[in-house]
């Protein structure tokens, strides 16, 4: 496993790589890794001969306010889960290298990035898409892998890659959960032990919303988010939704009454738990019937 920081030596190694026929798997992260990266990286090593993982705090996606300072980083810690998981390359640039002074160029996926986390982290999603795309050019992938867990990124990534006529499938992955249904994340090292207990509300408050979908037939998703938020309001009174949306997973748009509808639904939420922000989703298909 080789650890890159120049931008020229890993595009000349992905054309090698591209030349003698081999594909080429990108998994972008911004490190601290857990399960949740590891799948990522195990689903790339299948479906790839070559797997670059690029570790990145990517200072263009954090909000003033946000915590890109405190947000977790330990190279090393990351550098030997990578070489055990078959990775051959890490990318691990400076932030000077990827946007050096005077640097004017972003990409901006419209309407979608709106709405859900658009709406409390406005400029956050024009950040993720302006690095992935960034990363994509870099790395040269046949494929890129993104993960369920954020659900609106995954929307946005596929239709900037669409739109932008980017020649990489994206793939994307299951949410991975501890054993309590909390969904992993690089920002659950805030929350103390007790916090992330407690944090397992979440995932059975939008299990309970699908469900009321799924089983009880509910169509009116007015209803089913009163279930959910009251759910959480009952069962924690440290945990406070931001937002709920039920939405579909194209344009993320909120739906209304379920029976005319038939595709995906995305049920998904940001609560905080203290002063740490979690997200987390749940999707499934829906014909009514
Ligand atoms: P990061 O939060 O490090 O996540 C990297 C990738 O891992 C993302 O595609 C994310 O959806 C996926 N992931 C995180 N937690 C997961 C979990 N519990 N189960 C499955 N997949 C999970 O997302 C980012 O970084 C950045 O926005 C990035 C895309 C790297 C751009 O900077």
């Amino acid at each position: 496993m080789k650890v890159l920081k120049e931008i020229q030596a890993l595009q000349m190694i992905s054309d090698y790589h591209r030349a003698t026929f081999k594909t080429i798997g990108l998994v972008p992260t911004m490190g601290f890794l857990h399960e949740g990266h590891l799948a990522l990286l195990e689903k790339a090593k299948q479906e790839c001969d070559i797997v670059v993982v690029s570790i990145f705090v990517n200072p263009a996606q954090f909000l003033p306010h946000e915590d890109l300072d405190k947000y977790p980083r330990d190279f090393l810690r990351d550098y030997h889960l990578c070489n055990s998981s078959g990775v051959n390359y890490i990318f691990y640039p400076e932030p000077e290298l990827m946007y050096p002074k005077d640097y004017f160029t972003f990409v901006n996926v419209e309407d979608i990035t709106e709405r859900l986390e658009g709406q409390f982290r406005p400029g956050h999603f024009k950040g993720v898409s302006t690095i992935v795309n960034k990363l994509i050019n870099i790395v040269k992938p046949h494929k890129a892998y993104f993960g369920q867990k954020d659900a609106q990124q995954a929307v946005i990534i596929q239709k900037m890659v669409e739109d932008l006529n980017i020649d990489t499938e994206v793939i994307i992955c299951n949410t991975i959960r501890e054993e309590n249904g909390l969904a992993k994340s690089s920002r659950n090292v805030y929350l103390s032990e007790e916090e992330k207990q407690e944090a397992a509300v979440i995932f059975e408050a939008l299990t309970e919303g699908k469900k009321m979908i799924t089983d009880y037939k509910i169509t009116d998703t007015e209803s089913v988010k009163n279930v959910v938020s009251n759910y959480i309001n009952r069962k924690s009174d440290k945990i406070k939704l931001q937002y709920l949306s039920i939405t579909d997973n194209v344009k993320m748009k909120e739906l209304g009454n379920l029976k005319l509808y038939k595709g995906d639904i995305i049920i998904s939420l940001a609560a905080y738990m203290g002063n740490t922000r979690l997200i987390d989703n749940v999707s499934f298909n829906y014909k009514y019937q």
